[in-house]
């Protein structure tokens, strides 16, 4: 059940509005947040639910006292404030002991390490009742392509996804997997690099029938790639497990943006899809609205919290905005000009065989090819219906 008046199950990363803002070139511009608090300031904006990371919650290297009364705050918060825990994750970036990755490391004893890790966070998962387990593999990757036997980086890459798959199943857990892929930062070349990369590889696993994606708008970006795009084939694939929305403008280092702040008109579709569906039916995502941004350095406290909120104001708006689009009579109309009812028809009829298209003279001989190629598509003037209803 949605908190909010739209009806809309938001739900924020405890690293996004926790992140202290250090970077590459100074250190951190605010100061640590306690997740408990953070969850119920979530709560009070109007949030659905939250994620984190093991390390957000329980510092690397705690006794498992301290993990227990640390998980308990943000397990009393949750209960408090009803917010649900939608999905965990694993860090295996931070601690250097993963500089080389974690299941892809070099070394073996890491690679265990870093399993066991994982493992340990799948029961804690089950535990709090998450239904997604993410697992961004920033650290998998090089700078140099020497650095490994890039056959077995990517062997022991599916075996320790199917290691954990094959731990979830054995244990009934009702849990699925979501690979989030990112191109480069912290690695010069991570692995599992785009959406389409990982659907790859989960093609090959044994237990991949409950791995799916996790794909982060920003991420494709930085690769150059279209986000609705790459949801799309994740969602006709049956495998968007879950989203992480944020902003990127362009080629360049991770962002991680409001929803909304990098390529607007890419966000407007990316929305429209995901509220709307696809113009002929098919597959739906039915996860949590979930942001996975980073509240600028410039901001204190305060823009932390006002950057929250924009992350769901600026859904909130583009939901209605691409409602008003589907709703509109000259967009329908525009859809049938523009050919887009007609791609939901196979190419060929019912029952027609391969043998029937080549005997069909008017597939052929006799197409009148220089009238199909003197074709209006209209897809400027539809572009424009979108924009016309994205800023009018
Ligand atoms: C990034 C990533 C991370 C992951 C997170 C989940 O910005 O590079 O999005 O924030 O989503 O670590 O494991
Ligand atoms: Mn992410
Ligand atoms: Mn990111
Ligand atoms: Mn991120």
């Amino acid at each position: 059940r949605a908190r909010n008046d739209s009806g809309i199950n938001y739900s924020f990363g405890l690293w996004t509005v926790g992140w202290t803002a250090q970077d590459q070139f100074g250190g951190p511009s605010r100061p640590e947040l306690d997740p408990a608090d953070s969850v119920r300031r979530l709560a009070d904006l109007g949030a659905w639910g939250f994620t984190f990371h093991d390390d957000d919650v329980v510092p690397f290297g705690s006794d498992d006292a301290e993990r227990t009364r640390r998980l308990d705050t943000v397990r009393k918060a949750a209960d408090e404030t009803g917010l649900v825990i939608e999905m965990v994750t694993t860090n295996l970036f931070s601690h250097p002991v993963f500089k080389d990755g974690g299941v892809t490391s070099n070394d073996r004893g890491v690679r265990r390490y870093a399993l066991r890790k994982v493992l340990r966070n799948v029961d804690l998962t089950a535990e709090l009742g998450a239904k997604t387990f993410v697992m961004w593999g920033g650290r998998e990757g090089t700078e140099y392509d020497g650095a490994k036997d890039l056959n077995s980086a990517h062997e022991r890459y599916a075996e320790g996804i199917d290691t954990v798959a094959g731990y979830i199943k054995s244990q009934g857990y009702d849990l699925k997997i979501a690979l989030e892929p990112k191109p480069n930062e912290p690695r010069g070349d991570i692995f599992l690099p785009t959406i389409g990369h990982a659907l790859g590889l989960i093609a090959k696993l044994d237990n991949g029938d409950i791995v799916g994606l996790n794909p982060e708008t920003g991420h494709e970006q930085m690769a150059g790639l279209n986000y609705t795009h790459g949801i799309a084939q994740a969602l006709w694939a049956g495998k968007l497990f879950h989203i992480d929305l944020n902003g990127q403008r362009s080629i360049k280092f991770d962002q991680d943006l409001v929803f909304g702040h990098g390529d607007l008109l890419s966000a407007f579709f990316t929305v429209d899809l995901l509220e709307n569906g696809f113009p002929n039916g098919g597959p739906r995502y039915t996860g949590p609205r979930h942001f996975d941004y980073k509240p600028s350095r410039t901001e204190n406290e305060i823009g932390v919290w006002d950057s929250a909120r924009a992350n769901m104001a600026t859904y909130d708006l583009l939901a209605r905005k691409a409602a008003a689009y589907r709703a509109d009579s000259r967009v329908q109309e525009a859809f049938a000009h523009s050919g887009v009812f007609e791609l939901g028809e196979p190419t060929l009829a019912a029952g027609e065989t391969v043998a029937d298209i080549l005997a069909d003279r008017s597939a052929y001989e006799d197409f009148d090819v220089e009238a199909a190629a003197n074709r209006d598509f209209g897809f400027v003037r539809l572009n424009q219906l979108a924009l016309e209803h994205l800023i009018g």
